[in-house]
């Protein structure tokens, strides 16, 4: 099919789909271990899909606000990768995806040398949060909002006070895992510190719209389409792709490579960042989570149109 017959018929039948995908939501559950996360609505649906001219399609609730959680861990990784270089930052984490929930810490007591298994999982973003240039959590925190802002062409994008507050006050389990990492080596600076950089990242509050343009600079290797301006290095954008397909929608990345075969990482707030390949930059959100902690509607969603499509890369 022709780009431009592609995109007609996903203007008129991205509703339509979108509506059928709905119907799942209510068979997940919102996310609730964050307490400000409950607060999302269980039947929001909504999607944007932009293409490298700059045009977009979108359905449902697209302009509902949310937080990235998950999402922001592709992007520290590519900022500490241009930050320290591929050997400092897989010094310090891994590549293999684990099989694992996103926030078990049983494999950093198991396998010697302790470090986490891939950025994507908690331990591992944490440690990654450490990598991040600065001379303190503020100017960390900063650096990583500023990069987010221009890969989202987003000027204003700010943090959710209220989440960041939510997360922080209720990480037992991120905190026990950062003292374990700092036992084991991993983690460059304070405990607090890190913390705070990593809880800050995950709650950049976005709408689809930035999602789908970061994940465009994705898909056009680094550089972004619609300036023109190379953003990231190519290599560094194939390392993030690369773990977006092993590891980026927890321990059911594999059920989604077989279904969808793109490039994904999902977050509990039930955004799905995506693309295909030298097309299009997706955003997806869906607060009704699936049992592994994806958002149950958006993958429907992504299945139908992978399949109507044939997106898979592989
Ligand atoms: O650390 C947490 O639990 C959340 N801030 C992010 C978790 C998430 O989205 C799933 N992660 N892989």
């Amino acid at each position: 099919m022709s780009e431009t017959s592609e995109f007609d018929r996903l203007l008129t039948q991205l509703p339509l789909w979108l509506e059928t995908s709905r119907k799942r939501a209510a068979e997940g559950k919102v996310a609730s271990y964050i307490p400000e996360l409950s607060k999302m609505p269980q039947s929001a649906l909504g999607i944007a899909v932009l293409d490298a001219n700059g045009r977009t399609a979108s359905a449902g609730d697209c302009g509902i606000p949310f937080t990235m959680q998950s999402i922001s861990k592709v992007f520290t990784l590519i900022l500490a990768l241009m930050d320290n270089g591929e050997a400092a930052v897989f010094d310090k984490v891994g590549m293999e995806p684990t099989g694992d929930n996103f926030n078990s810490m049983l494999k950093l007591e198991l396998v010697r040398p302790g470090i986490p298994f891939n950025p994507l999982i908690n331990a591992g973003a944490i440690a990654v949060s450490s990598l991040i240039a600065g001379a303190d959590s503020e100017e960390k925190s900063s650096r990583i909002l500023s990069f987010f802002r221009k890969l989202a062409g987003n000027p204003s994008l700010e943090l959710d006070e209220d989440v960041y507050r939510s997360e922080a006050a209720t990480a037992n389990l991120n905190r026990s895992m950062a003292y374990l990492l700092k036992d084991n080596g991993v983690l460059e600076g304070g405990v607090d510190e890190v913390l705070d950089v990593y809880f800050r990242h995950c709650s950049i509050k976005v709408a689809c719209a930035d999602i789908a343009r970061m994940a465009l600079v994705l898909a056009f290797d680094g550089a972004d389409p619609l300036t023109g301006e190379s953003l990231i290095p190519r290599r560094y954008v194939q390392i993030a792709k690369t773990f977006m397909i092993t590891c980026g929608m927890y321990n059911a990345s594999g059920e989604f490579a077989i279904q969808v075969g793109l490039p994904a990482k999902s977050g509990v707030s039930g955004g799905i960042l995506t693309l295909v390949p030298g097309r299009y930059g997706i955003g997806v959100v869906g607060p009704a989570l699936n049992r592994k902690g994806n958002s149950i509607a958006g993958v429907h969603l992504m299945e139908t149109l992978s399949r109507e499509f044939d997106w898979s890369m592989f």
